[in-house]
């Protein structure tokens, strides 16, 4: 039981790297994904090629809404719920649905399987999302909560959920609101992997609005790190601000590329996307605090270390066809 967990969503950006993590520190990994194909299922499987084969990790390919996920929790120490559907700007019209699905019934579907089981605690993965537009800034977990994507919508029915199993059931939930997570492996409909094979191969770059929106961008090592110090956390608070504390425009984010990559590739000025918010800024105190977070990896390195793992993706891609 100590050493055993489940990562749900555990093919994809964040869930791969939490899984290598884990297994790097001598947990047993039961993995589950069920390979959507919001982007390349060849990609997810990727994801998980340095561990796959290593004997403390387990792989389940299913979809959390149809599998008898109480066994499959039965004794791990804690669950890290990764799985999702990603993306704010989708969640629009008939994909809404899909959203539902992904992000609010499978939470339940966990909640009530740990109903019965408080020893296995619950990591839920949030979304800065959940804050909407807002002048109060930096963003504090104890602010009014008024998303303005149904992606968002959604991701908070999820966090509420939690509460509401944790109020009335004891069941050991956590949730960390995470603050646009980038670096290795990250999704491919996400700004940096756009910009960056952009530049890397000549393309355009879209810019949604006028690219002075800003984000608190947060290394993925760092958003690993907070779910490692979550599990072993046993006091009162339950919800997280994860940041990055690389709070910049997106146009600031191009001058980096420019100087890193090149100056090579051409931008396009586009509408505004609907449910965009227009900056995040996350007040990592609580976190700081109770967890001991702190980001480690700043933007420029951070960047850096997502450009060469596209440089060496495409190369592998290119060697591959
Ligand atoms: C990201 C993730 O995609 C969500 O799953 C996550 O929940 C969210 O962070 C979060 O922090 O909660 P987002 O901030 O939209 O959402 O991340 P990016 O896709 O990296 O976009 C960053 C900014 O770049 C946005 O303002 C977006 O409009 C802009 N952008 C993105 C462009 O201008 N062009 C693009 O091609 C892509």
């Amino acid at each position: 039981m100590d050493n055993r967990v489940l990562v749900t969503g555990a093919a994809g950006f964040i869930g791969s790297n939490l899984c290598e993590r884990l297994i790097a520190d001598g947990y047993y990994v039961t993995a589950i994904d069920s390979f959507t194909d919001y982007y390349d299922p060849g990609r997810k499987r990727m994801n998980l090629s340095n561990i796959i084969s290593h004997k403390n990790f387990e792989l389940i390919e299913e979809d959390i809404n149809s599998c008898d996920i109480r066994e499959i929790i039965s004794d791990s120490r804690c669950v890290f719920h990764l799985a999702a559907q990603a993306g704010v700007r989708m969640s629009w019209g008939k994909e809404f649905s899909v959203y539902v699905d992904s992000n609010i019934l499978t939470t339940q579907k966990i909640l009530e399987a740990l109903k019965e089981n408080k020893r296995t605690k619950l990591v839920y993965s949030s979304s800065s999302s959940v804050y909407g537009q807002t002048d109060k800034l930096p963003m504090c977990e104890d602010q009014i909560l008024k998303p303005v994507s149904p992606y968002g919508v959604t991701k908070l029915s999820g966090e509420h959920l939690c509460e509401l199993y944790r109020i009335n059931f004891g069941v050991n939930t956590l949730s960390l609101r995470y603050f646009t997570v980038y670096g290795p492996r990250q999704r491919p409909d996400m700004a940096f992997s756009r910009f960056i094979i952009a530049a890397l191969t000549g393309g355009e770059i879209e810019i949604y609005g006028d690219g002075r929106q800003t984000r608190d961008f947060t290394f993925v090592s760092d958003a690993v790190e907070a779910n490692i110090a979550t599990m072993q956390y046993d006091g009162k608070e339950t919800i997280f601000n994860i940041g990055g504390g690389s709070r910049v425009s997106v146009l600031e984010v191009l001058e980096i590329l420019k100087n890193r990559i090149s100056e090579n590739f051409d931008i396009a000025f586009l509408d505004r996307a609907k449910g965009d918010v227009l900056d995040t800024w996350a007040d990592t105190s609580v976190a700081k605090r109770e967890l001991g977070f702190s980001p480690r990896i700043d933007l420029e390195e951070g960047i850096e270390r997502e450009i060469e793992w596209y440089r060496n993706f495409l190369t592998s891609n290119k060697q591959g066809r």
